[in-house]
């Protein structure tokens, strides 16, 4: 019965049915206790440790957000990512909870063969994980060669098994035959790698086994190492490349990793299986290997699912740092923080942590960890010293990686200091970068122009903008053509009161009043109101939510305090204008738009994402160049790093209501 479920799949309109029946509070529920605060609900976040709580649920929108890590997302994310379930299990789980049938539909015969063939592989590896660890604690052998030899170094007999180590004895078919007895198709087997094409002589013999897993736990392949010192022994062999093993797309031990990499907010990144095992049974979990090659782009989106922060831990001899280099720009590429530490001569960090302990593993790492591209500066300037033209060619190397930083504010940073390191004129470094920019931007705007796609439509899209100065670390706050800063934070706020004192109650389709949803939204700026009144008033209003009650404009008009009643008044009876946000939306002349009345949905929507649109601009202040440059010139890498990623976060959340609103942002 159970193999028909390979032939299921399913249906869109399920899925559909499943998404609109599910509450996110609900769900999140099961595993993160929750209180109610005000609107949303609130607990500790279960993505990363923290002792006061900041992980929100709203209801009213169906989705989580972290205000401490970040995560946010609805229920399938919260299932995939905190359960690790598949996009097709988090559905049948939901609809389960929900009640709702799923009458899957039939796969096309080529998606069923596709998906046995997988489910077959597994079950193969499965069979060759426990043979292999069978034969590590079961057999005479196994114990005294294999397990004695992971004991040697310093592993431990929990440590051995949560990472799947085994044994595969020094026996020409040793798996063969137990595969053969217990009925394993040998077709697959050869699929898997485990034998030869002939069936009969195994893959792995006299070497101790790694098992190598996805993300969701599965063995996809094997390492094996040698055992012997023999130099003409290769020291590991692995699996070949399989459905289930793509090698570009799995990193050793992110899954036993992935909870402590969001926990810690940094993936470490070392070269061998045996580092990461090491680290974690020494309590420095957040760890995976790039297996001795440099890091691809797929394994590079694995991590940055996880956290946008990689430490790179290698060996301090010139292999370590070649390799390092080699990952450096596609990590770059990806808007990684990259942070590197070099052990001391002679270590890898297997047998650091082994002699000296994960205390002195970490603080090392603190105090030798130096950002990544002033270290390859740093770095190459050493080897060029006082030849003109290798300099030349190293500021070629150094621009080219800083061009494939996204954000132009980071980019700015590690121009200027790459120029003092260099000591060269930093306009020159900036005029290269921009060449590079310009050079790829053409190229992938070309690409797009092939592929039929869209080409963007605002004059700031939050990508590599060549336009803006890039000398200049401050951010540039979009400014838009007219009006005075304050004047017109102030119209957003009075827009904000007089919809809420308005239309406060009125339903909207999804289900929440006016009041719920604008203040739901603007929650986090409540106590940012700039005239004290129109900040009282929204104060109030969340209270009165809070409490479980309500206001429509009589409450207003009955106010106990004169000026909140006076402007009630106000707001109602003045004949209506229309604000000046809609003056200036393009392409929505005033005549054609429907009375306020009429129109409260759409104008309630207009006028909070305007409102944020401020509320961001004036946040843009509190990370201002000043302080940038202080923090730079200190070497204050912590706190410069924190200013940047607070300054690409606002600047993301400008960028989408710039887009969504069709705002122009010009440049300054
Ligand atoms: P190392 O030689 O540093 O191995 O290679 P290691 O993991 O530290 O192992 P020990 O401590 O000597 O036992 C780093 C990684 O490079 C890959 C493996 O993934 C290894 O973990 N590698 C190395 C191979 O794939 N094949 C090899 O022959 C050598
Ligand atoms: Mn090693």
């Amino acid at each position: 019965m159970w193999l028909l479920t390979f032939a299921q799949m399913i249906p869109a309109k399920t899925v559909q049915e499943v998404i609109e029946a599910t509450r996110i509070e609900d769900v999140v529920g099961e595993f993160v206790t929750l209180r109610r605060r005000g609107i949303n609900l609130l607990g500790l976040c279960p993505f990363h440790g923290e002792k006061t709580p900041s992980f929100n649920v709203n209801p009213s929108k169906n989705i989580f957000k972290c205000f401490g890590c970040g995560k946010a997302g609805d229920a399938i994310t919260f299932l995939r990512e905190h359960e690790s379930m598949t996009f097709d299990d988090a559905i049948r789980w939901l609809a389960r909870k929900n009640n709702i049938e799923i009458k899957e539909v039939e796969r096309t015969p080529q998606q069923m063969l596709e998906q046995q063939l997988v489910d077959s592989l597994f079950i193969i590896n499965d069979f060759g994980a426990k043979h292999f660890s069978d034969q590590l604690f079961e057999t005479d052998e196994g114990k005294s060669v294999a397990l004695a030899y992971f004991q040697l170094r310093g592993l431990r007999e929990d440590t051995i098994r949560r990472f799947g180590l085994g044994y595969a004895p020094e026996h020409r078919d040793l798996l063969l035959q137990r595969a053969k007895k217990e009925g394993y198709s040998l077709d697959l087997l050869k699929q898997t790698g485990l034998c030869n094409q002939d069936a009969n002589r195994d893959f792995f013999r006299a070497r101790v086994m790694f098992s190598i897993h996805n993300l969701s736990g599965k063995v996809a392949a094997f390492a094996g190492r040698t055992m012997s010192k023999e130099k003409t022994i290769p020291k590991y062999i692995n699996s070949p490349e399989t459905p289930i093993y793509v090698k570009n797309k799995i990193l050793y031990g992110l899954f036993q990793a992935k909870n402590a990499i969001r926990k810690q907010d940094d993936c470490i990144l070392v070269e061998g299986y045996m580092d990461v095992i090491s680290l974690a049974q020494a309590g420095i979990e957040n760890v995976v290997a790039s297996s001795g090659t440099s890091l691809t782009e797929g394994q590079l989106q694995l991590i940055k699912r996880n956290t946008e922060n990689l430490t790179i831990l290698y060996d301090g001899d010139g292999a370590g740092i070649k390799a390092a280099l080699r990952g450096l720009d596609l990590a770059l590429e990806q808007d990684l923080n990259v942070r590197i530490a070099l052990l001391p001569d002679g270590h890898d960090p297997d047998s650091y942590v082994q002699e000296k302990g994960a205390e002195e593993m970490l603080s090392f790492i603190d105090k030798n960890k130096k950002d990544f591209i002033l270290f390859k500066t740093n770095l190459l300037l050493e080897e060029t010293k006082g030849d003109p033209i290798k300099k030349a060619g190293l500021i070629k190397d150094i621009v080219g990686s800083i061009s494939r930083i996204p954000d132009p504010i980071k980019r700015s940073v590690y121009l200027k200091e790459c120029a003092a390191l260099l000591n060269v004129d930093e306009g020159a470094l900036v005029t290269e970068t921009n060449k590079n920019i310009t050079g790829s931007l053409k190229k992938s705007s070309d690409k797009e122009a092939r592929s039929g796609g869209a080409a963007s439509d605002s004059g700031w899209d939050g990508s590599p903008n060549p336009e803006i100065p890039v000398e200049d670390p401050a951010f540039k706050v979009p400014q838009r053509p007219s009006g005075s800063g304050a004047a017109k934070g102030i119209v957003q706020e009075r827009d904000i009161i007089r919809i809420l004192i308005l239309f406060g109650g009125h339903l909207l389709p999804e289900g929440v009043t006016v009041g719920q949803y604008i203040l739901t939204d603007i929650e986090d700026s409540l106590s940012s109101f700039d005239e004290a009144i129109y900040g009282r008033i929204a104060q109030e209003c969340h209270q009165l939510l809070a409490a479980g009650g309500n206001f429509d404009a009589n409450y207003f008009i009955r106010h106990e305090a004169a000026d909140v009643r006076n402007l009630a008044i106000d707001l109602m009876t003045a004949p209506w204008e229309y604000s000046t946000n809609w003056e200036d939306k393009v392409g929505l002349p005033l005549q054609n738009q429907p009375k306020p009345d009429l129109n409260f949905e759409a104008d309630m929507r207009y006028a909070v994402d305007m409102f944020k649109f401020n509320k961001l601009r004036k946040m843009c202040d509190i990370v201002n160049p000043a302080r940038i440059k202080q923090a730079m010139e200190s070497n204050d890498y912590e706190l410069l790093t924190y200013y940047l990623s607070v300054q690409m976060k606002i600047k993301e959340a400008l960028t989408l209501i710039a887009k969504k609103r069709n705002i122009v942002v010009i440049p300054t």
